[in-house]
C-alpha cells in the first residue's frame, strides 16, 4: 500500500446486526473530527457492482451455487475496488465499507460450502487487499434475523436460508476474528446503537 493513503475500515457480521447504522455513525464521527470519510457497501458500492448485487441478493436461495456466488461477489468486489475504494484511499479519504472479503470467507467459504481454499485463492489473485481495521458486529442470530426480515427489503435471499444458517455464520465470523486479531475486533452488537457507536469510536481512536 502507498504511504499517503487513507484509512480502510470494514464492518462485518450476520444479517441484521446493525452494520449499516454503525457505518454511518462512524462516518459522522470521522467527519466531526475533520476527516473526509465515505460509506460504501458490498455487494455494490459502484454502479456495475450494484447491478451484480441485484443478481445476488434477490430471488430463490438456490439460484446460484456457492462456487458461482464466489465469482459474482468477487467480480462485484473488483469493480468496487477499482472505481470506489482505491480512488478514495489514494485521495487520502477514510473508506468505511459495510462488508468486504470477510463476508465471502464466512458466507461462501465456511457456511454455504466448505470452500475457504477457493475463496482465498481467488481473493489473492484479483483483490489482494485487506482493511486496516475490521469491526465484527456480533449478536444473537435469532434477534438479528427477525430484525432483518422485518425490513422486507426484497433482498432476503441469504436471510431465507434460515436461522441455522445465521447461527453457522456467527460461529464463522467469530472464528475468523481469532485468526486475524491484528485487524479484527469483535463488538457486542446486542447493546443500544449509541453505546455501540461510542465503543467503535473508542476502538478506532486507540487502534488507528
Ligand atoms: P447486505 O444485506 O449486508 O447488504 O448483504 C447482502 C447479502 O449478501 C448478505 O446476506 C450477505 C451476503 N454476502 C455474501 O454472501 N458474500 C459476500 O461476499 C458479501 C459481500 C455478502
Amino acid at each position: 500500500m502507498p504511504a499517503h493513503r487513507g484509512l480502510f475500515i470494514s464492518l462485518e457480521g450476520i444479517d441484521g446486526s446493525g452494520k449499516s447504522t454503525q457505518s454511518h455513525r462512524l462516518r459522522d464521527w470521522f467527519v466531526s473530527h475533520g476527516r473526509d470519510a465515505i460509506v460504501t457497501r458490498e455487494p455494490g458500492g459502484a454502479p456495475g457492482a450494484e447491478d451484480i448485487r441485484r443478481l445476488l441478493v434477490e430471488g430463490d436461495p438456490e439460484r446460484w451455487s456457492p462456487e458461482t456466488e464466489i465469482l459474482l461477489f468477487t467480480a462485484a468486489r473488483r469493480d468496487h475496488l477499482e472505481r470506489t475504494i482505491r480512488p478514495a484511499l489514494e485521495a487520502g479519504r477514510v473508506v468505511i465499507t459495510d462488508r468486504f472479503a470477510d463476508s465471502t470467507r464466512v458466507y461462501q467459504g465456511a457456511t454455504r460450502g466448505d470452500l475457504r481454499g477457493l475463496v482465498d485463492d481467488i481473493h489473492d489473485l484479483v483483490i489482494a487487499v485487506e482493511p486496516d481495521l475490521t469491526l465484527i458486529l456480533d449478536m444473537d442470530p435469532d434477534i438479528a434475523l427477525t430484525r432483518g426480515l422485518a425490513r422486507a427489503s426484497g433482498e432476503d435471499r441469504f436471510e431465507d436460508f434460515g436461522l441455522p444458517f445465521q447461527q453457522k455464520l456467527r460461529v464463522g465470523f467469530l472464528a475468523l476474528a481469532e485468526t486475524a486479531p491484528q485487524r479484527c475486533v469483535v463488538i457486542d452488537a446486542s447493546r443500544s446503537p449509541d453505546i455501540i457507536a461510542d465503543d467503535i469510536a473508542a476502538i478506532v481512536e486507540t487502534r488507528l
